[in-house]
């Protein structure tokens, strides 16, 4: 079989040679099949986290269909090539290799989760592919080289917020802290917190750990009562937060919950029920923003997805509209000038927030606070950095 492949490439070539010298149309026009601009993207859309992977999703198809139907960018219209790693460790590698390699991808726009934007990264960089993470708080994703972005805030800060929001607003004094050891997002987000936590005069009572994937968190909550905390922060993901929460309440663990943007999920509720009431968590976006930008991408949302836009979505739509502002900048989709671009950016007006790219390529925005209320998130209050 692949003795047959160089003449058929070779055979296929010449065809398209042919076919391009009898045809008058520019190579530029837009909506040209094979001349459009290729955006690769990768996310979770199966597996454990697959709402962020289909939130981001959807934000990013409607930055991208906003632009084509404006008229794409350069002229040509914007090819969204969109990869589902499945959740799974090992498959960022493969899919981020495919979208360079095979698919010739001009930049890249993924992932959520940190563990699975640290995967990629380093391909990135390796080939020159400019990365955006539209939701990785992890530092060190874009620590990983010049051509790694993100539009989001970092985890210094976000477990900063939720340390203070512990001591002064929840009056806590005595916590115990439930971190998954297979994610580089809640390592680092424990991190943070407790450091926060112990620098405003708070004390750690306990430190259990879980990996992701469990599903009995019996033995950890039962340490975890023992030391009797008056409060639990868990920095996981949705699917093992839901159920972390609703065996603590059937130990009778019975003080406040609270955790990161990794809680965000349209299945967090569907998993914990009621026993999520009156818990807490940080994002990065609320669809309650009454602001004009906020409410229009809102309105856009709901009309193509019949959904409200969740932090995932919101984010995944900045990334991509950032990237086309950079190659709007640039006039070209040169790979170290688009790269110069992004790490030019300067109050790009987000609906996340503006975002300023500092000289780590992070960017520093204000965080928000939901709780659970009746099964639904509310809004609390806004954090700025
Ligand atoms: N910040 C998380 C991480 O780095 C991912 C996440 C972002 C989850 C936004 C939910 C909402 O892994």
């Amino acid at each position: 079989m692949n003795m047959l492949r160089p003449p058929l490439i070779f055979a296929a070539s010449l065809a398209a040679a042919v076919i391009f010298a009898g045809c008058n149309r520019p190579a530029s026009a837009p909506g040209a099949g094979g001349d459009a601009i290729k955006i690769g993207e990768f996310a979770s859309l199966t597996g454990s986290e697959a709402t962020f992977g289909q939130s981001s999703h959807k934000g990013t198809q409607l930055a991208i269909d906003e632009l084509n139907a404006r008229g794409g960018l350069l002229g040509k219209k914007i090819q969204l090539l969109t990869e589902d790693n499945q959740s799974q460790a090992g498959q960022s590698a493969t899919v981020v290799r495919k979208l360079i390699s095979s698919d010739g991808v001009v930049a890249i726009l993924g992932e959520v989760a940190s563990s699975r934007s640290l995967e990629a990264a380093p391909i990135c960089q390796e080939n020159k592919i400019p990365m955006i993470s539209p939701s990785s708080t992890n530092p060190k994703v874009t620590a990983t080289g010049d051509y790694i972005f993100r539009v989001c805030f970092i985890d210094p800060f976000q477990g900063t917020v939720m340390a203070n929001f512990a001591r002064q607003t929840l009056k806590l004094q005595n916590i115990a802290v439930l971190t998954d050891v297979k994610s580089d997002y809640s390592l680092g987000l424990a991190k943070f917190f407790k450091a926060g936590f112990v620098a405003g005069g708070g004390r750690l009572a306990v430190e259990q750990n879980y990996s992701g994937g469990d599903k009995d968190f019996n033995a950890q909550l039962t340490s975890i009562k023992a030391a009797n905390p008056d409060g639990i922060f868990v920095p996981g993901y949705y699917t093992e937060v839901g159920l972390i929460v609703l065996q603590a309440k059937q130990l009778g663990l019975n003080v406040p919950i609270f955790g990161g943007d990794g809680w965000e999920s349209s299945s967090l509720v569907p998993i914990g029920g009621a026993a999520l009431e009156g818990d807490y968590f940080s994002t990065h976006f609320s669809p309650e923003d009454a602001s004009p930008a906020v409410q229009n991408f809102v309105r856009q949302y709901r009309q193509k997805f019949n959904e409200a836009p969740d932090a995932m979505a919101a984010l995944g739509y900045d990334s991509a509209m950032m990237l086309a502002d950079a190659i709007n900048k640039t006039g070209s989709t040169d790979a170290a000038k688009v790269r110069a671009a992004l790490a030019a950016e300067k109050g790009f007006p987000g609906v996340t927030g503006n975002i300023t790219m500092d000289a780590d390529r992070n960017a520093s925005k204000p965080a928000v606070i939901l709780t659970i209320t009746n099964g639904a998130f509310k809004y609390v209050e806004t954090v700025s950095p």
